[in-house]
């Protein structure tokens, strides 16, 4: 189905959310290419985390359209398990990881290998747990591989098994929610090399991020968000990090300024 020729992996038309009085998001419209990592940005109750759970089908629309791969959505048959059949994966900033397993039964959770009596193949899980390990995520040579704990991972690695096994059950969409949040720097770099290898196996992200620096960076398209609505579209190349920063700055003094009045 994926192999389909299609334009956008995703789009959104005139997308509404309320929570009950409080309108979350306005007349969204937002198309992301086949291989385009675009990152998301705005303040704090922009709108960011309500937008993906509304493409990942957490979160239903009051009004508005949504097309996968160019196919019409229907939203009554629309679920967090649809998407994820749709190969839409959603990396949190919490991980949902079990502690104590070793990386390869956290890659096949939900997903297990089994033959045909129905036996999960260790096997053959171990073996493919290692592969992604190396090839994918390259963690070669720095003592971790598929029967290591999730304990002995640091916060950046236990992200980089989210996004690998994003990446290996084949997911065209990948969407990150502040995946850095908390984490040391160096933790922080170890996530952006493996958002650059999302787009480096022709897959698209959405990124949210609050460090500007890092989306500029790595996005190909910056989309901002402010109260609900889709206020800018940038091309880091069209506008460098201080002018965004000042840009951003300047859309809260009009925030408190409108309080204000
Ligand atoms: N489940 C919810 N119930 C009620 N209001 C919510 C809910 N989730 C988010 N909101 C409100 O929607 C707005 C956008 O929130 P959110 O999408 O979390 O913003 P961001 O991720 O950009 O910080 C905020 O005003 C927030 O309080
Ligand atoms: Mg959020």
């Amino acid at each position: 189905m994926s192999d389909r020729a299609y334009e956008h992996i995703v789009r959104a038309e005139k997308l509404c959310v309320s929570f009950g009085k409080v309108r979350a998001l306005t007349d969204i419209d937002l198309a992301i290419g086949r291989n385009e990592i675009v990152g998301l940005i705005g303040d704090n109750g922009a709108g960011k985390s309500t937008l993906i759970k509304t493409l990942t089908g957490v979160i239903p629309p009051s009004s508005g359209r949504l097309f996968i791969r160019d196919q019409a959505v229907d939203w009554n048959n629309f679920s967090v398990r649809r998407a994820h059949d749709l190969r839409f994966e959603t990396v949190y900033q919490e991980k949902s990881l079990g502690e104590k397993q070793p990386l390869w039964r956290n890659f096949f959770v939900g997903r297990q290998i089994v033959n045909r009596f129905g036996f999960i193949n260790v096997r053959e899980e171990r073996r493919i747990a290692n592969e992604i390990l190396q090839r994918q995520l390259g963690f070669r040579g720095v003592g971790i591989d598929a029967e290591s704990t999730v304990s002995k991972l640091s916060g950046g690695e236990r992200q980089g098994i989210a996004i690998g096994r994003a990446m290996h059950f084949d997911a065209d969409l990948i969407i990150l929610d502040e995946p850095t949040t908390a984490l040391a720097i160096k933790e922080v770099q170890k996530v952006l090399d493996f958002v650059r290898r999302i787009k480096e196996s022709g897959r698209a992200a959405i990124y949210i991020e609050h460090n500007l620096a890092h989306v500029h960076a790595l996005a190909d398209r910056l989309v901002v968000l402010d109260r609900g609505r889709i206020v800018a579209n940038i091309r880091p190349a069209e506008m460098d990090l201080e002018e965004l920063t000042r840009f951003l700055i300047g859309l809260q003094q009009t925030k408190h300024a409108g309080v204000a009045a």
